[in-house]
């Protein structure tokens, strides 16, 4: 009797939309939140079960006829009917690979908070301006403490202050030039996130978390909010779809990498870190500044990548340890530089990271930064920053 519900069940997951996450869209769901109604992974089900859902495996649970019937009259299509009503386009929703966060907050949003049923309940990321405080990693890497930050529409800045009272912000970020990304394992906390920006010619790096998950995906969500306000009114004809793609862009590639110098000076260790067209180094993976960053252009204006060292060949030993140790070039126009990753898939990781890059052609924001890396140069080109 169980085991006909249960096939029953099981047979559900074949129709209206069911054979996907309800959540994150992984594919072969093999869990459901009969609370809810809606089939979901196994990530998703923690989530669920954590909000007091009740959560049932298609696979190791029995299941009985009311649930089975729950299941069957509701379902992930009906479910989206009723709680994704009114998403707004810039509101990031987690896919099967996402951080914990982004899961968790948009599954507490949908269906606890039902934020996406009424445009209302979206205030504390839609709004002018938004004010909190955020624990921020100290320029010595040492410690957190605690920040006020800022971020205002009508400057379009997200700002910081040292002392709540004091009038004046220690630093000043230009949401046109900023990307925020989760990095909870780099930082050490779950709802760690990395806020990137241009100041002054160069990426200044921020580290920040905040205690509760809804606080930091809030402070995500209200960026991307702003930054997708000020293209829309920018671009009043452009599908709005498409001018929410890039508000935030997660790394490409992050990761230890050792670098030669420019004068086929020995190898040295860095963080690398892959940012849409940008390749940081840095001494140390929260480093408020990289070390050196370099844009990387389309394959029509000279770059490139491939395994071993440079073509040239004639930088005596140390192309000979690149070519033995998983080493790489990256072509520019201006300078090679030769790379060594610490195994076979790293390095050919970064080369189809780096090759995808170089593959696609420039948009407008990639010119501007271009034109931001490269002050006195023709664009395309790039600038090394030495510190
Ligand atoms: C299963 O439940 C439905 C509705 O809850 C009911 O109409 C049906 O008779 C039940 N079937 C069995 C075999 O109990
Ligand atoms: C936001 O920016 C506007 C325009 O510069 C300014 O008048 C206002 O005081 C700012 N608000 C905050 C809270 O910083
Ligand atoms: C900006 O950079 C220039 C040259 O690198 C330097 O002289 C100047 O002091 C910097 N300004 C600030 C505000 O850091």
């Amino acid at each position: 009797m169980a085991d006909r519900q249960k096939a029953a069940v099981a047979a559900l997951t074949q129709e209206n939309g069911n054979g996907e996450c309800a959540d994150c869209g992984m594919e072969n769901p093999e869990w459901a939140s009969v609370s809810v109604g809606v089939f979901v992974c196994h990530r998703c089900a923690g989530v669920h079960r954590g909000i007091q859902g009740r959560v049932k495996s298609l696979v190791y649970d029995n299941w009985d006829n009311d649930s089975m019937q729950v299941m069957k009259a509701l379902g992930n299509k009906k479910a989206k009917e009723k709680y994704e009503m009114c998403v707004p386009v810039y509101y990031k929703r987690p896919h099967s690979e996402s951080v914990d966060v982004l899961r968790r907050e948009w599954i507490e949003a949908k269906y606890e908070r039902l934020e996406f049923t009424d445009p209302d309940k979206q205030e504390s990321y839609n709004c002018q301006i938004k004010t909190g405080m955020l624990w921020k990693l100290g320029r010595d890497r040492k410690q957190f403490a605690l920040r006020k930050f800022v971020l205002n529409r009508s400057t379009n800045k997200l700002v910081y202050y040292v002392n709540e009272d004091n009038g004046k912000p220690k630093a000043e970020a230009d949401l046109d030039f900023l990307n925020a990304v989760f990095v909870p394992q780099k930082i050490g906390k779950s709802s760690g996130l990395q806020i990137t920006y241009f100041r002054n010619g160069s990426t200044r790096n921020l580290y920040v978390y905040a205690d509760e998950s809804k606080e930091i995906v809030d402070w995500f969500t209200a960026i991307r909010a702003a930054k997708w306000e000020r293209r829309r009114i920018a671009f009043p004809d452009r599908d709005l779809t498409q001018l929410a793609e890039d508000l935030t862009k997660d790394f490409l590639m992050e990761g230890w990498l050792y670098k030669m110098g420019p004068k086929s000076e020995p190898f040295r260790k860095r963080w690398f870190t892959l940012d849409r067209r940008k390749l940081m180094y840095l001494e140390e993976p929260l480093n408020a500044f990289a070390k050196g960053e370099v844009f990387i252009g389309h394959r029509d204006a000279g770059y490139s990548v491939n395994m071993g060292a440079a073509q040239e060949g004639d930088r005596g030993s140390n192309s000979q340890n690149a070519n033995c140790c998983f080493g790489f070039t990256l072509h520019t126009p201006d300078r090679d530089f030769i790379m060594r990753a610490e195994t076979q898939d790293d390095m050919e990781k970064w080369i189809l990271a780096l090759q995808k890059v170089i593959d696609l052609p420039l948009t407008t924001q990639d010119s501007k930064l271009a034109a931001l890396l490269v002050p006195k140069k023709a664009s395309n080109s790039f600038r090394l920053i030495k510190r």
